[in-house]
């Protein structure tokens, strides 16, 4: 049976997002987008190199007792399951075919890598705060860099790197990302200057109905969104710390899921 944004009811996925600092996993309800076990997390191995990373996929996928297919995201713009970029993470990454890597450290099943930001957008559109919105829904998640996830009536365009778009001479994430605040000592009045001018410049090329803002610091939005200048709505993510975990579950049971290259 399917829904009406395509969901297969009654399936479960497995998703795991591998982060900077920690790598989660779960099994994920894709008709709620809810977990269904305890979020598994172990500490990012350093240097996160791919073989000591898919150690730990594996490891996160074992505890769990999972055997199905499983999707995977990594900070980095994933064609056909290879790794084309390395903005932070070890630049090691830059050409392996993760999709291969992965499968290999789990048996040989099937696995499905995307880019944390897409995966989150999926996410967010299917089962969070882009749920009720038919036109393009931009996700942008603010971080030690700033990720990007376009989606239009539920269709990802894969791979879009808004963080490195260049805005009044500089790249977006080095004005408006979550580490610049932090490593600046800006005041959240100050920082909210910046993302104005990033989602402005965003808003003026690309013409979305909503922007859904992600990352650690949405948690604080209250802080800041009300001090955003720019004119398209702009909402907090709602699936916060699981949302990247449900945007590869869902990838992990189809793969063809809409927008990623299987
Ligand atoms: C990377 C993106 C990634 C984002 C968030 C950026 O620096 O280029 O691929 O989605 O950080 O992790």
């Amino acid at each position: 049976m399917l829904s009406r944004k395509g969901t297969v009811v009654g399936v479960r996925g497995f998703g795991v997002d591998v982060g900077g600092s920690g790598i989660k996993g779960s099994v994920v309800d894709l008709d709620t987008g809810a977990l269904v076990v305890d979020r598994i997390k172990i500490e990012t191995p350093h240097p996160a190199t791919p073989d000591a990373v898919a150690a730990t996929v594996a490891e996160i996928v074992a505890r769990a007792g999972w055997d199905g297919p499983v999707g995977v995201t990594l900070p980095s713009v994933v064609t056909t399951g290879v790794a084309r970029t390395a903005a932070n993470i070890d630049p090691a990454w830059i050409g392996t075919d993760a999709r291969a890597l992965f499968s290999a450290a789990l048996g040989g099943r099937s696995v499905t890598v995307l880019n944390d930001a897409d995966a989150a957008g999926l996410a967010e559109d299917r089962y969070g705060a882009g749920k009720n919105v038919d036109g393009v829904v931009v996700l942008l998640t603010f971080g030690t860099g700033i990720g990007s996830a376009i989606i239009h009536d539920g269709v990802l365009l894969p791979n879009t790197e808004l963080g490195h778009m260049e805005v009044d001479g500089k790249e977006a994430e080095h004005r408006a990302a979550s580490s610049v605040k932090d490593a600046k000592d800006l005041s959240y009045k100050d920082w909210a200057v910046e993302v104005t001018r990033v989602l402005r410049r965003y808003e003026d090329l690309l013409w979305p109905d909503l922007f859904v803002v992600g990352g650690g610091i949405s948690r604080k939005h209250d802080k800041w969104i009300p001090r955003l200048e720019n004119r398209t709505p702009v909402v907090p993510a709602a699936l916060l710390n699981t949302a990247g975990i449900v945007g590869a579950a869902m990838v992990s049971a189809n793969p063809q899921e809409k927008g990623i290259a299987p």
